[in-house]
């Protein structure tokens, strides 16, 4: 167990055992790694972590000690607000991921309903794909989730959905697209449905949601899924998974920023002053919203554009060459930046080509619905993806040779 030294170690040796340890890692430069990172450009990542560094000390929640964090972050929210379709009323917040901007959505719509609609103790409606994340701001918020399954193409249910709410429920969570299956919900269809049940429609783009508008300039079809789909009231999308910032980036946008004053937490009754966040952490690391404001000024469109390109080529190249492989089937639809693959054939169980690819250093991740291997594409993987490939046919080979 450790102990916190009577004395300190210098830095150099502190440095090499940090270096260390992170030899038994996965090697995710080398595109072993197809979740947790997003990794371009050795030149984007030093920006990012230039800019970073830039604001390492400052404190997001400082608001009158920094007005120059302030100010990046107005700027990155206001490049949200611009991508996600969101109209002259919309407002946003930036958060420290994906799980506190749904923690997020989902407080300020269990407090839009106790107050607007009378309903006490609020419930989502939510088809299964949607993230762990809003089972777990339920949970700490006090509210239920009814979670509903899905169409046959992995996509939201709408009759489904529809025959699920009742009078306590407040929300529907809708993903662009979820990360089990990879698959957008049709959210034009479930914003109407919002929108006839006078319900909160909150979009989940927390993955793909800095990927989905730039495969969309390639010409790749991808549905209406932003705050401009009438009855949309919330979206969160991450800038630290496809926006390529530092961990500790994403936004949640409002469609109305009225609707701030369900998010908001105000304490007056204490002796230091009035508390007023409209975040669930207090003090916050300005480093991150420097990093994304760095990274999104520096790739613009035009750079969003081009890791698009690479993203979807690799997904291009990746079924490709799975549906190369005897026994194996790519399962459809794949919408944007997850593949997910199974065996077709009886005398290879998928998970113990899984197993194999990892004892060669492949972390692969497996999908429990369907029997699956899952692959979250990065930039990082097309330059391993010929290996990738030459060891998957392998390793399906000595499953099923050892069978
Ligand atoms: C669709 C979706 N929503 C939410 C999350 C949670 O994001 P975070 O891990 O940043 O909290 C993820 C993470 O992968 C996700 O894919």
């Amino acid at each position: 167990m450790a102990t916190l030294p009577q004395i300190g170690t210098n830095w150099s040796e502190l440095r090499d055992r940090l270096r260390k340890m992170k030899q038994e890692d996965y090697a995710w430069r080398a595109g072993r790694l197809p979740v947790y990172i997003y990794h371009y450009t050795d030149e984007l990542l030093r920006i990012s972590q230039e800019a970073y560094m830039e604001f390492f000390t400052e404190n997001a929640l400082g608001r009158t000690a920094f007005p120059s964090v302030v100010k990046l972050e107005t700027e990155v929210i206001e490049m949200g607000i611009g991508l996600f379709g969101g109209g002259h009323r919309a407002g946003g917040t930036f958060t420290s991921g994906g799980t506190e901007s749904i923690f997020l959505a989902i407080k300020t719509a269990r407090d839009w309903a106790r107050k607007e609609k009378g309903i006490d103790r609020p419930k989502i409606v939510m088809p299964n794909s949607g993230h762990a994340a809003a089972d777990k701001a339920a949970h700490y918020l006090g509210m239920e989730v009814v979670r509903v399954p899905l169409r046959s193409d992995f996509r939201a249910d709408i009759s489904l959905l529809e025959a699920a709410i009742d009078d306590r429920t407040c929300m529907i969570y809708a993903s662009a697209p979820g990360y089990p299956h990879g698959v957008f919900d049709p959210i034009e269809e479930i914003g109407e449905l919002a929108n006839k049940r006078g319900l909160w429609l909150h979009v989940d783009a927390c993955l793909g949601g800095f990927l989905a508008p730039f495969a969309r300039e390639l010409g790749y079809p991808i549905p209406a899924f932003d705050l401009s789909v009438p009855g949309t009231c919330s979206l969160s999308a991450d800038i630290h998974k496809y926006g390529f910032a530092a961990k500790g980036a994403s936004l949640l946008i409002l469609s109305d920023r009225e609707h701030l004053k369900y998010q908001c937490f105000e304490f007056s009754n204490w002796q230091r002053g009035t508390y007023v966040t409209n975040t669930f952490q207090g003090s916050r690391a300005a480093g991150s919203i420097a990093s994304a404001w760095a990274v999104m000024n520096t790739l613009g469109h035009a750079g969003y554009r081009e890791i698009a390109r690479v993203i979807m080529g690799t997904r291009e190249r990746l079924i490709a060459g799975v549906e190369q492989i005897n026994g194996l089937r790519v399962i459809r639809p794949s919408d944007l930046c997850i593949v997910l693959y199974e065996s077709m054939d009886p005398n290879v169980d998928i998970y113990a080509v899984a197993d194999r690819m990892g004892e060669n250093e492949w972390y692969v991740g497996k999908s429990i619905t369907p029997r699956a291997v899952h692959v979250a594409l990065n930039p990082v993987i097309a330059r391993a993806l010929d290996d990738y490939l030459a060891d998957l046919a392998a390793c399906v080979e000595h499953v099923r040779s050892t069978k």
